[in-house]
């Protein structure tokens, strides 16, 4: 299964003529934890994978009974309409409204992509180009940067876990770099950071968005899954958020439909179109059976997306609270589906690839190593809370026998 950072393996030399684009990605730094859990697995060894955010529970079952009835219908397989059939798009905005008191345009300010990844990595195909340059938030989930660097963009990774601090550093980078940024990327809550923001956050980069004139992207993937009563705030729904930027939405996280490729694009209504151009040449939008469901579950499902929101506060506890009794602390995430552990004493010299194939080795827990999200991730892992709480119990004691069989390694 391909991890959500793997990406074309620029250290495994093509014989073919590639585009230069593809030389501009880095080393693949997956690679080597990917072939051991592949070996593991091939020897039998009941790997405990939280190495990926990938939903294991099953959507509610009205949308797959609608499904259903929908793939019986013969006109449902022809091709769709490209940005989403209007009853979508618009059930989205009324989901908006409902969620976030934002007033959207069903008809012209959403469109619905195969996944907001699709759309994230197109709309940086539609908005940057040689010369430009994005700000995104460090540690970065890879697609942010590598998106932009596919267009042909410049990359500044700037850390975001002091939201403050960020802000600061966006007006700095603006005030300084020339040509100015033209993009900035926000995701709240943050991977792989589970850093989280305020309102007042947004209402701030709305402010900095028209001084300097830059463009936002906020990736929203995980507005549905927050914890102890804490709402992620939607970018719309600050001042005059819709004048300068868009929204990326997903049913992946929030619906447990990751495999069905759904996601939504919102907001200022030019750059809805630029994204439905560049989509126009690629695609011809999302299987309709897979619209009509979707359409059911915004409508009727919001009690199993809190119920799944439930299930994976239980499940950040169990984890949480097992590293914490083994002696490992980490800090409880507000929202997101990983828990961002800092490698403790005295691993952390082994660097997080070689700590996370360690784990992976000798206690069977796959892991995310903070490498694999850029340099400021060094020093962290992350897990992703996708298994139940019983195996997340499980991995904690697999992890502290690991830790215990052997010396900890020489300064
Ligand atoms: C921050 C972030 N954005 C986007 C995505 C992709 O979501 P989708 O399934 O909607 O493409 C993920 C998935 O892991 C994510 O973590």
């Amino acid at each position: 299964m391909r991890n959500e950072s793997e990406i074309p393996l620029a250290d495994n030399p093509f014989s073919i003529p590639v585009a230069d684009r593809l030389k501009r990605l880095p080393p693949y730094l997956f690679g080597k934890i990917n072939k051991l859990k592949y070996q593991q697995r091939v020897a039998g060894v009941d790997v405990i994978d939280l190495g990926m955010g990938n939903p294991t529970d099953a959507p509610d079952q009205q949308i797959t009974d609608k499904m259903q009835e929908a793939l019986l219908d013969p006109k449902n397989h022809r091709y769709s309409v490209a940005n989403g059939i209007a009853s979508l798009r618009r059930e989205v905005a009324k989901r908006y409204d409902r969620k976030y008191g934002v007033k959207l345009n069903g008809d012209d300010e959403v469109i619905a992509c195969l996944g907001s990844k699709e759309a994230f990595s197109h709309m940086c195909l539609a908005l940057m180009g040689p010369g430009d340059t994005a700000i995104v938030p460090a540690p970065t989930f890879p697609i942010h940067a590598y998106s932009v660097m596919l267009a042909s963009g410049n990359v500044i990774a700037l850390d975001v876990r002091d939201p403050s601090e960020f802000l600061k550093n966006i007006a700095y980078t603006c005030e300084h770099l020339y040509p100015k940024p033209k993009l900035v990327v926000a995701n709240f809550p943050h991977n792989p950071s589970g850093t989280c923001i305020e309102q007042s956050f947004f209402d701030e980069l709305v402010v900095l968005a028209k001084k300097y004139k830059f463009l936002v992207i906020s990736d929203f993937a995980y507005a549905d899954v927050c914890y102890d009563g804490y709402q992620a705030p939607s970018f719309l729904a600050s001042p005059g958020a819709i004048d300068v930027g868009v929204e990326m939405t997903t049913m992946s996280k929030g619906f447990s439909m990751a495999g069905w490729r759904i996601g939504f694009c919102s907001g200022n209504r030019e750059m809805v179109r630029a994204l439905a151009t560049i989509k126009g040449y690629y695609d011809y939008g999302i299987f309709q059976a897979i619209q009509i469901a979707a359409i059911i579950a915004m409508r009727n499902c919001e009690p199993a997306v809190d119920a799944i929101a439930k299930e994976y506060q239980i499940r950040r506890d169990a984890l949480v609270d097992g590293l914490t009794r083994i002696g490992w602390e980490v800090e409880k995430p507000k929202a997101g589906m990983f828990v961002w552990a800092k490698i403790p004493e005295p691993w952390a010299q082994m660097g997080s690839i070689d700590f996370s194939m360690k784990l992976l080795k000798e206690g069977g827990v796959a892991v995310s190593p903070g490498r694999g999200f850029g340099e400021e991730g060094e020093g962290y892992l992350r897990l992703a809370i996708v298994e139940n709480s019983q195996r997340l119990r499980q991995a904690v004691r697999q992890i502290q026998a690991c830790l215990k069989t052997e010396a900890a390694p020489a300064a």
